[in-house]
């Protein structure tokens, strides 16, 4: 087949990214970019680009000439956000901008990759439309990076996503990989018993934005989870039992208040309702016991 669409990939080394060359590299020109942890991906292109270089940016993207840029660069840890705030901005409002801005005379479909931080988590099964209104660093930035995009790009895409589950690309580590590599040698592992999600495997978001970038959809904003709401302790258990490691090595950890009397924090839901990115992108909503099904294959069986 030939591969007549340049795909620019800002983020193409980290988990999301990598996952999503994989998934476009056979029928798009893929490049992506990296930081400080260069990748190899086969078929695809990888730069290196700080976002705060917007030289290098105007070159990159004059060279690539993109048709669509996905934006996958950032971090969804909500303690790395907290305590990095610059960085943060950069990697999720500032670099978004600049990117945007140079690559308008493309006119390019831009994906931005948001997340359901930008709820304040006090109700769950949030719509598309529902009022954002963040109660975390992570969630103010991708608040700023979203109205940024909404503001400027003439032809965009917003997911926000539930978090993601998968294996990393060798070079960091999700969590997936530290949970079975702790299960596989019967070390405990801690998890947050503290939020609730609407978890999605990475097959099935490469699944939405392969079709985004099909699609005539523009200037939306689209919401991506599972059917399935738990919390991330509640998940590694389900997740150990289907695939037989000792789930009683898993613990939970609530969040407290910090006080002298140190009291659990009430759980947050910041599960999402994504009825509509299911019809409009005819994608099947999974449980999780079929988001456990669909990365099967992609695991390293238990010897
Ligand atoms: N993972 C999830 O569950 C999830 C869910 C919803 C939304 N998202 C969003 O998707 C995006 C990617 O998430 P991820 O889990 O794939 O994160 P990740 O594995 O940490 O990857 C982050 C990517 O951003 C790049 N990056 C960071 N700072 C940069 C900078 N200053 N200049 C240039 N590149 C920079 C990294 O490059 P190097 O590693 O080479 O330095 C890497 O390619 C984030 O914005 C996240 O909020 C993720």
């Amino acid at each position: 087949m030939t591969k007549t669409k340049a795909v620019f990939i800002v983020g193409g080394s980290g988990f999301v990214g990598t996952h999503l060359a994989l998934r476009l590299r056979d029928r798009y020109k893929v490049f992506g970019t990296y930081c400080n942890h260069p990748v190899r991906i086969p078929g695809v292109t990888l730069l290196p680009m700080n976002l705060g270089n917007r030289n290098l940016i105007k070159r990159m993207v004059y060279t690539i000439r993109p048709e669509a840029v996905i934006y996958a660069a950032g971090s969804n840890d909500v303690d790395w956000v907290e305590a990095n705030a610059r960085e943060s901005e950069l990697a999720h409002t500032s670099g978004a901008a600049s990117i945007s801005n140079v690559a308008e005379i493309f006119q390019p479909k831009f994906v931005y990759l948001s997340n359901c931080y930008t709820f304040d988590g006090n109700r769950g099964n949030y719509h598309e439309g529902d009022t954002v209104l963040p109660a975390t660093a992570l969630g103010k930035a991708k608040v700023g990076g979203e109205n940024f995009i909404r503001g400027k790009s003439l032809n965009y895409v917003i997911i926000r996503s539930s978090p993601i589950f998968g294996r990393g690309n060798g070079i960091s580590r999700t969590f997936l990989d530290r949970l079975r590599m702790k299960l596989a040698r019967g070390e405990r592992i801690e998890a947050s018993d503290s939020e609730l999600h609407s978890f999605a495997p990475i097959e099935g978001l490469a699944e939405v934005i392969d079709r985004v970038l099909d699609s005539g959809i523009r200037n939306k904003t689209l919401h991506y989870g599972g059917l399935t709401k738990v919390t991330l302790y509640e998940w590694a258990r389900l997740f150990a039992r289907r695939f037989g490691y000792p789930a009683e090595l898993i613990t939970a950890k609530r969040l407290t208040s910090g006080t002298a009397s140190n009291y659990e924090l009430p759980q947050l839901d910041y599960s999402l309702n994504s009825t509509q990115s299911y019809g409009m992108l005819k994608i099947k909503p999974l449980l999780l016991e079929e988001s456990f099904d669909l990365i099967e294959k992609n695991l390293v069986p238990r010897l």
